[in-house]
């Protein structure tokens, strides 16, 4: 009987009660509705963006067991409109076999619509990084799917670029029409550069050229992306933007830019060498890439909004909006414009009537409740107001705010041109330069946990993660020491 009692502790309950033990509480105040996340479980880069028969595919870095970085597999969801995702099955599993464990790092996936690979007429490929610890290895496996992206098949012949490197990684992989060929760029983080690669085949590649050692060198280079961008929607201005990421964990700023030409063989920078561009002025913002196949030349990229200290549960981890990447002629010469994808705002626009806030030409002089129309109180608004500067020295919107005072200002202060977000309470005020215009326009997505923050049509872009209490959900614009004029307000809540 002792025995038996004893038996179904051990395999029963007991298992069971020190599991919950271990588990964090869960915190679905922090999770994000309108930006994707895992079911449950953890999850970093967005790996293999693909748009295909009117469905984004989005794989991510993902632990299918833990709430934190391990076991990296490819995670897989779809969404039509990109405000929605489904869930499915894991699309490329680790692998562990005698003496070898493949983790399935970072990559891309494009459709091979001319059978380039004869792995079958509209096959889709995953190029990524297989990481091989054991081994201390890293090099680019290939897999193929034939059922539309839900399972994929290795290719018996991987590795097709073996460098002997522990760090050799991230391939992006893009078709070159006019070269009739495939392009790779992918990088070695230690040395601070990527290599250029091409393919007819996507099996065997042959090194084109080196870029690196420019621009931030400060911390490794992971998940690089080359892509051809027309500056001022003008088709006769090709440029290509190089982003690269390099931030890791203690940074400032995650990703940084470069703009120059791509002839086929080499990038070559516009900028001098020493010249630091970033794509975004928060730490979290990180190994963004773009999507492939996109139709009308968009460029549309996802990042991973990278967690720091605090944790939630049971999952770890969000993908920032998508954003569509836009090159502008600035006096200073070509620069990187970041606005959330039209996808979205076209999605937006079919939203109900209740959960829009609409307001045009008022004048504001103090903090002024946006939060009263109860349902904007739900901590998943997107904000977009544009403002004509006046008296006031700073302007702009509250969120999170509580009844002990507590909030996050998002601001502008007109004289020093800045943009500024200032958590109250915690830390420093984060101060962003931004250049001077007669109107300001800002876009504000603040969806739970993650506040993104557009100035100027995406010319600075901001973005952090929050973790504010359950009840702090206030909303309010606010002008001070003067007044300001507040040409036109939509606030969407998005909480359902
Ligand atoms: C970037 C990164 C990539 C790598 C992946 C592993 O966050 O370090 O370089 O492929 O994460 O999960």
């Amino acid at each position: 009987m002792k025995k038996k009692l004893l038996s179904i502790l051990l395999t029963g309950i007991l298992p069971v009660l020190l599991q919950a033990q271990d588990q964090p509480a869960p915190t679905p105040q922090w999770r994000p509705v309108y930006h994707f996340t895992p079911a449950k479980n953890w999850t970093n880069d967005p790996n293999g963006l693909i748009y295909l028969n009117g469905v984004y595919h989005l794989y991510y870095q993902h632990n299918p067991y833990e709430n934190k970085w391990g076991h990296m597999s490819w995670g897989h969801a779809t969404s039509k409109d990109l405000l929605h995702w489904e869930h499915l099955p894991i699309a490329i599993p680790e692998k562990e076999e005698k003496d070898t464990t493949t983790w399935i790092f970072s990559g891309s996936a494009v459709l091979d619509e001319q059978n380039t690979s004869n792995f079958g007429k509209n096959a889709i490929v995953a190029i990524y990084t297989a990481d091989q610890p054991k081994q201390q290895k890293e090099s680019q496996f290939i897999a193929y799917s034939t059922d539309g992206g839900l399972t994929y098949t290795n290719y018996p012949g991987n590795p097709v670029i073996d460098i002997h490197r522990p760090d050799f990684r991230d391939p992006s992989v893009i078709w070159l029409e006019e070269q009739h060929k495939w392009l790779m760029t992918v990088a070695v983080p230690e040395a601070r550069k990527v290599q250029f690669y091409t393919s007819s085949n996507l099996k065997e590649w042959e090194l084109l050229s080196e870029f690196g050692n420019q621009g931030d060198i400060r911390k490794i280079w992971e998940c690089p992306s080359l892509t051809p961008i027309f500056v001022d929607g003008d088709p006769a201005k090709k440029k290509w933007l190089l982003m690269v990421s390099s931030g890791n964990q203690d940074a400032a700023t995650g990703m940084q830019y470069f703009v120059g030409d791509f002839d086929g063989k080499t990038f070559k920078n516009d900028n001098p060498a020493d010249k630091q561009l970033f794509v975004d002025y928060g730490r979290t913002f990180y190994a963004a890439i773009p999507y492939n196949n996109l139709p009308d030349n968009r460029q549309t990229m996802l990042g991973w909004l990278m967690p720091f200290e605090t944790g939630t549960y049971p999952w770890r981890g969000q993908m920032s909006i998508p954003r569509d990447l836009l090159l502008k002629s600035t006096p200073k010469g070509i620069r990187l414009y970041q606005q959330p994808s039209e996808v979205l705002y076209a999605s937006l626009d079919k939203l109900p009537a209740a959960n829009k806030l609409l307001k045009k030409n008022i004048t504001i002089s103090k903090e002024l409740t946006l939060g009263t129309a109860k349902s904007f109180n739900t901590n998943t608004n997107w904000i977009d107001a544009t403002f004509t500067p006046g008296t006031a020295q700073s302007f702009g919107f509250k969120v999170a705010q509580d009844k002990n005072g507590n909030e996050v200002t998002v601001g502008y202060d007109i004289q020093r041109n800045e943009l500024f977000i200032r958590e109250k309470g915690k830390g420093d005020t984060i101060s962003l330069p931004v250049r001077s215009s007669d109107k300001v326009r800002l876009q504000i997505l603040f969806d739970k946990s993650s506040l993104e923050v557009f100035v100027n049509g995406g010319e600075t872009v901001f973005t952090t993660l929050l973790f504010p209490e359950k009840e702090a959900t206030g909303l309010a614009v606010f002008a001070e020491g003067g007044n300001v004029q507040l040409d036109s307000l939509k606030v969407w809540n998005l909480s359902k």
